[in-house]
């Protein structure tokens, strides 16, 4: 097996350009396409949602994988493959889309109602369906995968079919099963009732049952059944393991697992976020020439409709409204924080009640504070591009992406030591710049305030920022060291494959 080139089944619920709420979206588009340009074959698997635009992305039909009757329970639940392209840089990726009319393509959002902002309540039938169409549709496909690699717990059912109700399948009889976790906060439980429409045997009851046995958990499904568990940082994995509120009900399954779990940290798609060719962004820049940075900070301070005073350091922050962001650290410091000589610009969207909370202080500060409540690729791009700090204080952080754009674009971060951010940031100590940005260590808006302030004093060191910026813009966080760590768990997992 060592020195083959592999086919890898990539399974996701989003991937970005055709949908996403956040940074799967990202990594299912980003290290697919790493893979392939190792020499790996690889093909993507995602649900054809409603808001997956069909013409623009030119996806047509598989007459072959058309109509396929899944098992539901007592219902029959027709499903086809319909495809497409990813195209990059240097490759081309297949994408196939599982459409399904009434579980995923008459509905625009992907776990949520857009309107209620409720997750769906038939989610679990949605992901059944999901996990068993593709087992169904992988005997179809006449191209069988040496990895089928899954992420979170939209397919954490599949390495449990594959163990189990399809484990004497002779075609997959070789084939491994990764499973990568991008956050515990969305365990996919549901009553321990819903278990009959797998059609997965009494045995994989008991081991993914949680809650005291009232509850199954999707994701402890895919801990337990795949032949190896990774997460998206080295720092999230130890967390996992070891602190009671991180590992949530997982925490003694991933320890049992300890030999097969792996922390492998993520990489930035540069083809994408990159000040020297970012589509979105009005001027471009780079390490030689920063002129652009600035024309970009007075776009911003247009858009978000505040004054461009261009020599006020600006801080953004682009965000889910999410516990795990803390965004309650954010609202305990708002006001300190808008007392300083600074803006502060937020792009989120979640629970209404911060959105409330944040229109209120957005009116009483008009001049230093824009919010904007949405979903906003363009301005996500503009905030990475044209703010001067990038505050992400997270309460914890599995990986964290923006952060890791905003060093790219000379937006020095200011992070919570947690995750994949105490992985990725070093902190500026004095003013040697051997670090890469601000760093606090309690979860308290004193010590959040203490080190956004020395940052911004040092911000006033023209010479000495410069320096940081450029540190931070030469930084390599690409994907190809992380996709060949994947290759690299492939390949020990395939070893005994002849
Ligand atoms: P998470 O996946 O936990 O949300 P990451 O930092 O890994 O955090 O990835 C977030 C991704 O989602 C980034 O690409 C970021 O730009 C994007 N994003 C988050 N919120 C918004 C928003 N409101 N508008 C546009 N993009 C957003
Ligand atoms: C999750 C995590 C985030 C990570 C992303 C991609 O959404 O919250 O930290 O970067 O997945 O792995």
């Amino acid at each position: 097996m060592k020195n083959k080139n592999l086919k890898i089944l990539f399974i996701t619920s989003e991937a970005s350009p055709f949908v996403k709420t956040g940074g799967l979206g990202d990594v299912s588009s980003a290290l697919p396409q790493s893979l392939m340009e190792l020499g790996n074959e690889v093909r993507l698997v995602l649900p054809k949602y409603g808001a997956v635009d069909e013409r623009k992305f030119k996806i047509h039909e598989i007459v072959r994988l058309k109509d396929i009757p899944i098992h539901l329970g007592n219902e029959i639940e027709l499903v086809s493959m319909r495809s497409c392209f990813l195209v990059g840089n240097k490759t081309k990726v297949q994408i196939y889309f599982f459409d399904n009319q009434k579980y995923f393509g008459s509905r625009k959002g992907l776990y949520q109602d857009v309107n209620t902002k409720k997750d769906y309540p038939d989610n679990h039938e949605r992901f059944i369906l999901y996990a068993k169409g593709i087992m169904e549709l992988i005997k179809k496909l006449g191209w069988t995968p040496d990895i089928i690699h899954c992420n979170d717990w939209q397919t954490g059912l599949i390495p449990a079919y594959l163990k189990t109700v399809y484990g004497d399948l002779e075609i997959l009889k070789d084939t491994k099963v990764v499973f990568t976790i991008h956050n515990v906060e969305f365990p996919g439980v549901f009553p321990k009732e819903v278990f009959k429409l797998t059609g997965l045997p009494e045995s994989v009851l008991n081991e993914i049952t949680v809650n005291d046995g009232s509850k199954i958990s999707f994701l402890k499904a895919g801990v337990v059944y795949a032949d190896a568990v990774t997460t998206v940082s080295e720092k999230y994995a130890e967390e996992l393991c070891t602190i009671d509120e991180l590992g949530g009900i997982i925490k003694n399954t991933l320890k049992k697992r300890k030999n097969d779990f792996y922390g492998i940290i993520n990489g930035v798609d540069y083809s994408v976020w990159n000040p020297e060719n970012d589509k979105y962004i009005p001027a471009k820049f780079s390490i030689k020439d920063l002129s652009g940075k600035t024309e970009n900070k007075k776009s911003l301070l247009e858009y978000l409709k505040l004054p461009v005073e261009l020599d006020v350091p600006v801080i953004g922050t682009i965000t889910r409204f999410a516990e795990q962001k803390g965004i309650d650290l954010i609202e305990g410091a708002i006001e300190d924080l808008l007392n300083l000589d600074l803006k502060y610009v937020l792009l989120g969207q979640g629970d209404k009640k911060y959105q409330q909370f944040f229109e209120k202080i957005q009116k009483k500060y008009p001049e230093k504070f824009a919010f904007y409540y949405g979903f906003n690729e363009e301005l996500a791009h503009l905030i990475e591009a044209g703010a001067d700090m990038y505050l992400m204080p997270s309460k914890y952080e599995p990986c964290g992406l923006t952060q890791l754009y905003a060093l790219k674009y000379g937006t020095i971060p200011i992070v919570r030591y947690t995750g994949g951010l105490a992985d990725t940031i070093i902190r500026v100590n004095g003013n040697d710049a051997n670090g890469t940005g601000f760093v606090f260590k309690k979860y308290e808006v004193e010590d959040m305030m203490k080190e956004i302030k020395r940052a911004l004093k040092l911000y006033q060191d023209k010479e000495f920022w410069i320096k940081l910026m450029k540190k931070a813009m030469s930084l390599d966080f690409s994907w190809y060291n992380s996709a060949k760590k994947y290759v690299e768990l492939y390949k020990k997992l395939l070893k005994d494959v002849k």
